[in-house]
């Protein structure tokens, strides 16, 4: 078999348009796992996604129901004697709004100078996409993939993968594989691919405080009973010091220190500190002290208030003192914190710090575990001489601060090593209006996911 893939990059590029046609029928299809009225819609999506992989010639497709949203499943088996490749990625999104501040639609995929905006353009859709076509490709022009191809697709991701680690353990033969590639991150910059070797994890909590039995007159009874929304501030306030440092006891314990090699090279990257604060309209960069800017994005532990709640906020004035306060506070998690551990050190901590005048209930929510990989595997020279080769420029090694719940599973129950290929890029506006995928990056992510197959393949020979 020929080693480079000219007539396979000629196929890709004869159908492009086709491929951007069905993308944009992926995209309109609003897949909002977190919003019960759309659950038929991410059924609908499930099924977009096992199409797909038929399309791709997989000789085994199903769709999996959970008791969340559904897991699809597609294989392609060439020979015994060939690696097996797993391709993880979500067919969910987030939620719109504010939906008016779109441009155009999040449904109503639109390209504007050579981007393609849509909820999902990016996370994920877009990018599980170029794996389907990286693979559609190959089979076209040459009958056979290099390698054993798997794909495992779900519907769950955006909230927190409730299902899918006992998916995992119960189709562990299943899902056999030697290495697992995921496009789910962003590259470092524009032009600069990069490979992701590091995710931080995740434990998120819904706090309510209690005060009065309903709102008073703030009048008639403020000064004499503790006013919840202030006493969650304080609570809230509390949780770090002026240092920038988390204050909850125990919470630095297991974090792994960044090696000299690592803040080495961090430190070599092209972050632009001016550039980073220019586009996210802030005139002063924050943080725990000691750390550089991408040091506390990829290897430090942060907590964070995702949304508050409380009394009057109408128009106009009202006095009043409010019955409840409620936030939604996250913590993000590096190696090696453990989920579990820091969700219990918290609810006692918020316990002991409560004044006796209000009650407090704390919900878990989703979460996830941190990861890093160790970089000796042969996968991750396979993927830096495909990124190499479909982008034209080596790529550089990076972590993410975002997370991915399921590559830990992958890690420690599968013991599967992952590779992050993401093609996104750091200013597409994932979860957030005007999400948006670079066309380029598109196509290039399609070339680049098909030699990924054939350098692996010879690789892991
Ligand atoms: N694609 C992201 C993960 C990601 C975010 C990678 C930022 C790199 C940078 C993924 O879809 C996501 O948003 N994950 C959630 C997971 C959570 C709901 C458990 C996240 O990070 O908030
Ligand atoms: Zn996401």
């Amino acid at each position: 078999m020929a080693a480079d893939l000219n007539e396979i990059v000629r196929y890709i590029e004869k159908n492009s348009d086709r491929y951007l046609q069905e993308l944009f029928e992926f995209l309109r299809i609003p897949s909002i796992s977190t919003d019960p009225e759309r659950k038929q819609d991410v059924r609908k999506a499930a099924e977009f996604v096992a199409d797909q992989l038929r399309k791709a010639s997989m000789q085994r497709v199903e769709v999996f129901p959970t008791d969340g949203h559904p897991i699809v499943y597609g294989e392609r088996v060439e020979s015994k004697n060939k690696p097996t490749v797993l391709i993880y990625g979500h067919y969910d999104v987030q939620p719109v709004d504010p939906v008016n501040l779109w441009e155009t639609g999040p449904f109503e995929p639109t390209i504007r100078n050579g981007e393609l905006y849509a909820r999902g353009a990016a996370d994920d859709k877009g990018q599980i996409f170029i794996h389907f076509k990286s693979a559609e490709a190959f089979v076209e022009t040459r009958q056979a993939l290099p390698v054993n191809l798997k794909y495992l697709i779900e519907g769950e991701e955006e909230v927190g993968s409730s299902h899918l680690d006992e998916f995992i353990e119960k189709n562990r033969d299943l899902l056999k594989a030697d290495v697992v590639v995921i496009s789910d991150t962003a590259m470092f910059a524009r032009g600069i691919p990069s490979i992701c070797y590091g995710l931080r994890g995740l434990v998120y909590f819904q706090i309510d405080v209690r005060g009065p039995r309903q709102d008073l007159h703030s009048g008639t009874f403020g000064g004499t009973i503790a006013n919840p929304a202030f006493v969650l501030a304080q609570l809230l306030a509390a949780m770090k010091d002026e240092k920038g440092r988390v204050t909850l006891p125990g919470f630095y314990d297991d974090v792994r220190n960044l090696t000299e090699r690592e803040r080495r090279e961090f430190a070599a990257l092209p972050f632009a500190e001016p550039a980073y604060k220019k586009e996210l309209g802030v005139a002063e960069l924050s943080g725990e002290e000691g750390f550089s800017p991408l040091e506390r994005l990829w290897a430090r532990p942060t907590f964070e208030v995702n949304g508050l709640l409380s009394g009057f906020t109408g128009e106009g004035a009202k006095t009043v003192l409010p019955a409840t306060a409620m936030a939604k506070v996250s913590m993000r998690l590096v190696p090696d914190q453990q989920p579990e551990k820091i969700e219990r050190l918290f609810e006692a901590h918020l316990q002991s710090i409560t004044p006796q005048s209000v009650q407090l209930k704390v919900t878990r929510m989703h979460g996830g575990k941190p990861w890093v990989a160790s970089l000796d595997h042969p996968a991750l020279l396979a993927a830096a001489n495909a990124l190499e080769k479909g982008f034209g420029r080596r790529p550089v090694f990076q972590r993410e601060g975002g997370s991915i719940p399921v590559v830990a599973t992958f890690a420690e129950r599968l013991k599967i090593p992952s590779v992050l290929m993401g093609i996104g890029l750091p200013d597409e506006n994932a979860h957030a209006p005007n999400e948006k995928l670079d066309l380029g990056n598109f196509f290039g992510g399609i070339r680049s996911a098909a030699y990924f197959l054939e350098e692996f393949s010879r690789r892991a020979a």
